[in-house]
């Protein structure tokens, strides 16, 4: 009898799966349940994006074939020009930049080319699921530092201070926050930067959320920090800012050296992100018909206050800390005795609402659940009506 389970590679057996994916799959058992677990904007990509890929589906030969590896060149450039203009340095489109599907495979062909056996990877707790498994299949190990949960899940400098040691090979900062929704203002950036520069490590910046940002702005960002640009790598997504989850494209901005190892998995996996996918990023930077297409960013900031509201009216059972970015809110349950997998298994089969169990995003998340608000207002407000009928039965 043939073993296939025991000759599986032990650096994916190892691997949990994603707490996301398991409530998605196990919700997905559940007719009628409403997902608010992953991170879906439920508006379509904008009408601009869609009528130009439309226009070069049609007339554009080029469209259905590989583009070079590092990804088209006039995306790169849009690109480099716009970090370049950001930090104030050169950046040099063949060199430090290379267009990838999403961020998360930004962050993987990172990580592969960074860490190794017995690298020490901080990293904040609660944070983004797939960062764990990310570094364990790199070999590296990863270093949690807890955010403070009583104190809007700010991050403790002195914690953070005690967890670098000269194993300490890259810092992952995500700001805004999956899951916490909590942004990093000026203090803790100039924290970070000083550590990566005092004791050599990189940083890499996961800034998926950065266009959206509720009652500051703007944030401050790492490129400000001339002292790291040496060792600063940003993982971009185009998936939440255009709505674009399903096309798969992103990027991966970083040093010569870091990029041209990164290049060699990203070609080895993938040999080039999507081509109608970087034609639908180039087209959603190049013609942009005004700030907010499509009213995403605006109705995102009217999902943001329905949530909070509708959390509020739930204050028997939740408490949370109001988001500042980002689209989720990670709140706690005043159930004590029962553990965030079981509560958010609970919610589905009897309430019939999908949410990711704290646990899933590190043991700081234990005793939460996160919502995501990408979903619709009737959607957001059908779960929520579900929910205070659960708790009567409570
Ligand atoms: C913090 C964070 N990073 C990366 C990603 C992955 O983004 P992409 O769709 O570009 O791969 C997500 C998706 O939810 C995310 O929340």
């Amino acid at each position: 009898m043939f073993n296939v389970g025991s000759k599986l590679a032990k650096r994916v057996t190892r691997i949990e799966e994603s707490p996301i994916r398991k409530m998605m799959m196990a919700g997905s058992k559940v007719p009628g349940a409403i997902s608010l677990a992953q991170g879906i904007p439920d508006s379509r990509t904008p009408q601009y994006i869609r009528d130009g890929i439309i226009e070069m589906l049609k007339e554009d030969s080029k469209i259905g074939k590989y583009t070079l590896g590092p990804g088209l060149p006039e995306l790169r450039k849009l690109v480099a020009d716009s970090i370049s203009k950001k930090g104030g340095f050169p950046v040099d489109p063949d060199k430090n930049v290379c267009i990838t599907a999403g961020a998360i495979e930004a962050l993987a062909i990172t990580i592969s080319s960074i860490v190794e056996e017995g690298d020490e990877v901080i990293l904040f707790d609660p944070g983004y699921p797939p960062y764990i498994p990310l570094i364990k299949f790199a070999g590296g190990k990863p270093v949690l530092v807890p955010l403070q949960a009583d104190n809007a899940w700010k991050i403790d400098l002195d914690k953070l201070r005690s967890a670098v040691t000269p194993k300490t090979k890259v810092l992952i900062v995500c700001n805004p926050s999956n899951p916490t929704g909590m942004v990093m203002g000026k203090e803790e950036l100039t924290a970070i930067a000083e550590l990566a520069e005092k004791h050599g490590f990189f940083v890499i910046a996961d800034l998926t959320y950065e266009f959206l940002v509720y009652d500051e702005g703007t944030i401050p960002s790492l490129l400000e920090f001339p002292s790291i640009s040496d060792r600063l790598i940003i993982c971009y997504s185009f998936s939440k800012e255009f709505s674009m989850t399903g096309w798969r494209a992103g990027y991966l901005f970083g040093p010569e050296k870091v990029v041209e190892q990164a290049l060699k998995v990203h070609d080895d996996f993938l040999l080039c992100a999507p081509t109608p996918s970087q034609y639908a990023a180039l087209i959603a930077l190049t013609k942009k018909p005004g700030p907010d297409p499509d009213g995403l960013h605006a109705e995102l900031v009217e999902k943001r206050n329905l949530t909070c509201e509708r959390l509020d009216r739930l204050s028997d059972l939740f408490s949370y800390t109001k988001p500042k970015g980002a689209y989720y809110v990670l709140a706690r349950y005043k159930k004590p005795n029962i553990g965030s997998q079981e509560f958010a298994m609970r919610l589905l089969n009897e309430a019939k609402v999908i949410v990711v169990p704290g646990i899933g995003c590190g043991s700081q998340g234990e005793g939460h659940v996160r919502f995501s608000y990408g979903a619709s207002k009737e959607k957001l407000n059908e779960a929520f009506d579900r929910i205070e009928e659960w708790t009567k039965t409570l």
